[in-house]
């Protein structure tokens, strides 16, 4: 009976597998990258706006409390975008004639909403609540970034099931007084883990249970 395969087919046959795999392993990799990157989680993004509002002048430099604007943060799930008559409680008077502000001055005129675009945003089938974490003493500079020196806002943290988990894992040393947890650039001499744990106490904070499907993504 002849050969059906030469000598040769099995070193092809070794060079086509060993070729898969490499190729299998790459894409895998390359798969990975591409799920961690900026360009996935959006991160550095600046989106365009109806008026091009600067959080580094606002929030930073005229340090206006985030509360202000974002008012139910404390209170409810969404920490709220600022209808156009909290601009207007300045902009009536400062800078009530300049072009930039035009947007706004129609907005009320013709009672239409101004309609800001959303910059962080989970997928809809993932569960958040601001008021939780705020009242447990989680700072906005942990998931949103250092807010205040962002002329134009960006997303500067991934907001991806990693840091969420990263975090539930051991919150204690992300806790702050909530009382504090607007204030950009807070520190304190004190261990934080420590402090953690003893706020952990009084907010009733309990670590079993959020990295699990119920109580957390
Ligand atoms: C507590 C007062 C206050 C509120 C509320 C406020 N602003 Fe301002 N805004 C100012 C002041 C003060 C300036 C700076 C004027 C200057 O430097 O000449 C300013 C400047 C601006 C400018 C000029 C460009 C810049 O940022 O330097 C824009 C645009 C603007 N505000 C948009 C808004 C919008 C939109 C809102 C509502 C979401 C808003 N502001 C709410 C006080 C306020
Ligand atoms: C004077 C009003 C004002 C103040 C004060 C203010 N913001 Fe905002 N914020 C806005 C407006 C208007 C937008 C929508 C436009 C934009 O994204 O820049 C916004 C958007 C945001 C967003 C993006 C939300 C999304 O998904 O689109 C975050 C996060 C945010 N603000 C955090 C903060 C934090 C943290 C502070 C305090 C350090 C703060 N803001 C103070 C008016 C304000
Ligand atoms: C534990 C993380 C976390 C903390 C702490 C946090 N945020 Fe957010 N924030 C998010 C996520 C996640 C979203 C997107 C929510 C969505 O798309 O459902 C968001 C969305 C927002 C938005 C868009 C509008 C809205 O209501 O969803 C604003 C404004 C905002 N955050 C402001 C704040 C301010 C101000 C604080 C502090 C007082 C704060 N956030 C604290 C994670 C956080
Ligand atoms: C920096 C810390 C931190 C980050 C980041 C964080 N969390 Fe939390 N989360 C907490 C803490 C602390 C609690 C517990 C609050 C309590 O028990 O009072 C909590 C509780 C929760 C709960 C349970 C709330 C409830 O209604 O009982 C959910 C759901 C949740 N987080 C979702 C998320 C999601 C989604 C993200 C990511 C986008 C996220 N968290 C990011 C600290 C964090």
């Amino acid at each position: 009976m002849t050969q059906v395969f030469n000598r040769s087919a099995d070193t092809w046959l070794r060079f086509g597998l060993f070729s898969l795999m490499v190729g299998l392993i790459g894409g895998l990799a390359v798969a990975l990258m591409f799920d961690r990157s900026d360009y996935r989680t959006d991160r550095g993004w600046v989106v365009d706006q109806p008026i091009p509002f600067s959080h580094a002048h606002h929030a930073g430099e005229l340090g206006i409390d985030c509360r202000y604007c974002h008012a139910s943060v404390e209170t409810s799930a969404e920490a709220g975008l600022p209808p156009t008559y909290t601009c207007m409680s300045c902009h009536s008077q400062i800078w009530s004639d300049s072009d930039v502000l035009e947007p706004l001055r129609r907005s009320l005129r013709e009672r239409i909403p101004l309609h800001w675009q959303r910059v962080a945003k989970l997928p809809d089938y993932v569960y958040f609540h601001h008021a939780v974490h705020v009242q447990a003493g989680v700072a906005c500079v942990s998931c949103h970034g250092p807010v205040d020196r962002m002329p134009l806002l960006s997303k500067s943290e991934p907001l991806n099931m990693g840091q969420c988990l990263a975090c539930h894992r051991d919150p204690a040393p992300n806790l702050r007084p909530r009382e504090l947890v607007t204030q950009m650039d807070w520190s304190t001499d004190e261990d934080r883990r420590k402090m953690g744990r003893r706020l952990m106490k009084v907010y009733h904070i309990n670590p079993v249970g959020l990295t699990d499907c119920g109580g957390a993504p």
